[in-house]
């Protein structure tokens, strides 16, 4: 035992009786109470819907400290990662825990290149869909089709099988994401191209048609490599926490992702991109905002201002800051740097800091208040800016799925609950009631 740090625990007292719980200390943030064992000892469960105050598993991957604003990926700050590295090169650091060297990053570059094409046989399951299917109803459907289309990386207990599949996922997700938006407007698939990186592929898969040349600006696919690199992962939110569930119980990857995939839909987390800019469309201008500003604040209304707040952040949200940085030369490289939305977006982050409601609650602009702005100038319609966000937000998905595969303490997810029905009671006759 280490003498100068000796093992600290914290004591609960129920009637009488005092129980000893360990506690865990991270490399950096908040220690952990450690209650393992406090049902088979006190008989009690404790309660903590969403998740407040509860660490569902240990992580080496992401860390955020939410009160400075600080996100780090297996220690590198966010922003320097933003300015100096680029998606890929994330990703290996997501997944595999250190930065490349050149060649570990030409071989792994190569190996995603490698993956981009889908099974033919998959466009015909594309078909299957209406045409006015949100690209995300389609993206849950083929991701988990994937399952029978790759039967080859489903055994989760081989590590080949896994690591085949991670690489499968990264590399086709942007040709599905980008197949669902061409099925949506009526326009031909577009075949990945392997000659050029995985964001500039990706524009060209979006935006490129048949019956004429079109040209990735470089400008435009550094601002959308940017905007992967932003969304690759987020430590236990949602989603990523939807993806480990799955998974405890032996799932297959493609059915995690698509489980994953799910979740991200919802307006409070993936959904607030295109939510965000359809609010900022419907403010219209900038005299309309106290009004909505108002709104927010009201109580019996419902409505909340999208691109706000954060269970995490309770200061600025620091993939904002890049992000607002990014709209700013976007719009102004695409000459629309007047553009409406944007200039009510601006206002709108002015008004809701100055207002005492917003920083009492410690609510600011988070990363999805921004990339609406820059993914519309691009020429994104909002349907596909939640399908970007999935897109990005796979490897990080796949290196926590792999993390928790790879740990001896893995546990099916079975949560208790606190039971507030009836008490047992006997079956009555339907002729009796
Ligand atoms: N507008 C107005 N009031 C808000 C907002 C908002 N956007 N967000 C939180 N509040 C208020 C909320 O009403 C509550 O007030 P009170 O204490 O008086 O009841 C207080 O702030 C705390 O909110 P909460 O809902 O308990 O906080 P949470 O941690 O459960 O929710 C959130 C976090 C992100 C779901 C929430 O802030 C929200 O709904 N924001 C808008 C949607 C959004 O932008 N989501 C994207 C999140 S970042 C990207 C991602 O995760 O995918």
């Amino acid at each position: 035992m280490d003498m100068a740090n000796p093992p600290k625990t914290a004591t609960l007292s129920i009637d009488g009786e005092s129980y000893d719980l360990p506690i865990m200390s991270p490399t950096d943030g908040p220690d952990v109470v450690d209650i393992r064992k406090l049902y088979a000892q006190a008989g009690v469960f404790t309660y903590d819907p969403g998740f407040t105050s509860t660490a569902a598993c240990e992580s080496a991957i992401t860390f955020i400290d939410g009160d400075k604003g600080v996100l780090l990926h297996r220690g590198y700050p966010i922003d320097q990662l933003a300015a100096q590295s680029h998606y890929l090169e994330v990703c290996y650091l997501l997944l595999y825990g250190e930065l490349p060297s050149p060649a570990e990053l030409e071989d792994f570059e190569n190996r995603v290149t490698m993956h981009t094409m889908i099974h033919e046989q998959m466009h015909n399951f594309f078909r299957g869909f209406r045409r006015d299917a949100h690209p995300m109803a389609t993206m849950v459907g083929v991701i988990g089709a994937m399952s029978a289309f790759y039967h080859d990386s489903t055994d989760i207990n081989d590590a080949w099988q896994r690591e085949v599949a991670s690489i499968r996922l990264i590399a086709k997700m942007p040709t599905i994401a980008a197949m669902a938006y061409k099925y949506s407007i009526g326009q031909p698939f577009v075949y990945p191209r392997n000659d050029l990186d995985y964001a500039a592929n990706f524009l060209h898969m979006c935006f490129s048609v048949p019956a004429q040349d079109y040209k990735v600006d470089p400008i435009l696919s550094r601002a959308m490599d940017r905007i992967f690199t932003l969304h690759a992962d987020h430590e236990q939110n949602a989603s990523t926490s939807t993806v480990r569930l799955a998974s405890s119980s032996g799932a297959n990857p493609f059915a995690c992702i698509a489980a994953g995939i799910a979740c991200l839909w919802g307006p409070a987390h993936g959904g607030a991109n295109q939510a965000c800019l359809e609010m900022l469309r419907e403010i219209g201008t900038v005299d309309r905002i106290p009004e909505f500003i108002a709104r927010a604040k009201d109580k019996n209304d419902p409505f909340r201002l999208m691109g706000f707040g954060h269970r995490v952040y309770k200061n600025h949200d620091p993939r904002a800051t890049v992000m607002k940085e990014s709209a700013d030369e976007v719009l102004e490289l695409l000459g629309v740097d007047n553009n409406p939305t944007l200039q009510v977006a601006k206002e709108l982050e002015k008004q809701a800091l100055a207002d005492p409601y917003f920083a009492e609650k410690k609510l600011f602009p988070n990363v999805d208040f921004y990339s609406g702005i820059i993914l519309e100038a691009m020429g994104f319609p909002t349907s596909m800016f939640t399908p970007i966000f999935a897109l990005s937000r796979t490897v990080g998905w796949i290196s926590q799925w792999k993390e928790q595969l790879s740990d001896p303490a893995l546990k099916i997810g079975r949560p208790r609950q606190l039971y507030t029905g009836e008490v047992a009671r006997d079956y009555v006759e339907v002729s009796k009631r």
